[in-house]
């Protein structure tokens, strides 16, 4: 998965730097510590130093593998000053942290059983006013015309069903899963944080599409073959093979990434 969340992370680059932009107004002073929890490779780790270069930038994360890359990208591009990485299995190992002005988690809170929980963990390291933001949900992935000229039109849309479905399965069999509405401004409230607005922001890497988006989308349509292949129709099954075909997403004229990412952020109380 590690090229794969990194090939994403690049897809998502401009989104999270338009992001950080409006983290930046709803924060009432320059952020010296951030962190950024499930941080995988580090591109947003990444994004958010550039945008913050007062900050120490902390990508927090339980792979090993994934935080390597962190480092190295922050390297590469001149921030190792101020990029640093911590493993924990969250939402434990945040101990060694308090006084945090910004938590960013993208992707990341969705993995783990009971979320409410989570978000009220991550709460607990912020200092007083600081900031929590929160990337889950939005639109689904769009990559083709509606009628792409293979199996039935509509394929997308039953693609998202399949996968949310899966998406359903994936929850239910977490450690500790609750069974929760995923209204993250409620969320948040329930772990005791003041919701202080949400915003979505648009992912669109037009036709033709680059060699990293059509990596990203071959790999994607392949897991979604393994992990929801029982799930289509023949049809749909058989429109997926040929997408994955030499002649299929790798090289049609056009693939497209078109996508949006929704951050729910809240605030904490301020100290009494
Ligand atoms: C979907 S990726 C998101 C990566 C990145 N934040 C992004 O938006 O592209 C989820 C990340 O959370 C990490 N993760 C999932 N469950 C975890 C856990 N219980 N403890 C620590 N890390 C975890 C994974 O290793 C992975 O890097």
């Amino acid at each position: 998965m590690a090229d794969q969340l990194e090939r994403g992370g690049e897809l998502h680059r401009p989104a999270v730097a338009e992001a950080a932009a409006w983290l930046r107004e709803r924060l009432p002073e320059e952020p010296r510590l951030i962190l950024d929890v499930g941080s995988g490779p580090g591109v947003g780790t990444c994004v958010l130093a550039e945008a913050f270069p007062g900050a120490e930038v902390v990508a927090v994360d339980g792979a090993d593998g994934l935080l390597e890359r962190a480092t190295a990208r922050a390297e590469r591009l001149g921030l190792g000053d101020r990029v640093r990485v911590h493993r924990a299995e969250l939402p434990g190992g945040l101990d060694a942290f308090g006084g945090v002005d910004l938590i960013w988690t993208s992707r990341f809170v969705h993995h783990v059983g009971d979320q409410r929980a989570a978000l009220a963990a991550l709460g607990g390291v912020l200092r007083p006013g600081g900031l929590l933001a929160v990337g889950e949900g939005g639109l689904p992935v769009r990559f083709l015309p509606s009628h792409p000229g293979v199996g039935r039109p509509g394929l997308q849309a039953r693609l998202d069903a399949a996968g949310d479905e899966w998406f359903g399965e994936m929850r239910a069999e977490l450690p500790g899963a609750v069974d929760a509405v995923d209204d993250w401004p409620a969320l948040l409230t329930a772990a005791g944080l003041a919701p202080a607005g949400s915003r979505s922001f648009l992912i669109d890497h037009p036709a033709p599409l680059g060699e990293v988006g059509r990596a990203y989308l071959h790999a994607h349509l392949t897991r979604i073959r393994g992990n929801d292949g029982d799930r289509l129709a023949p049809e749909d099954r058989a429109a997926l093979d040929a997408l994955l075909a030499p002649d299929g997403i790798l090289t049609r004229p056009d693939a497209f990434y078109l996508t949006a990412s929704t951050v729910h952020t809240a605030l904490t109380p301020p100290a009494s």
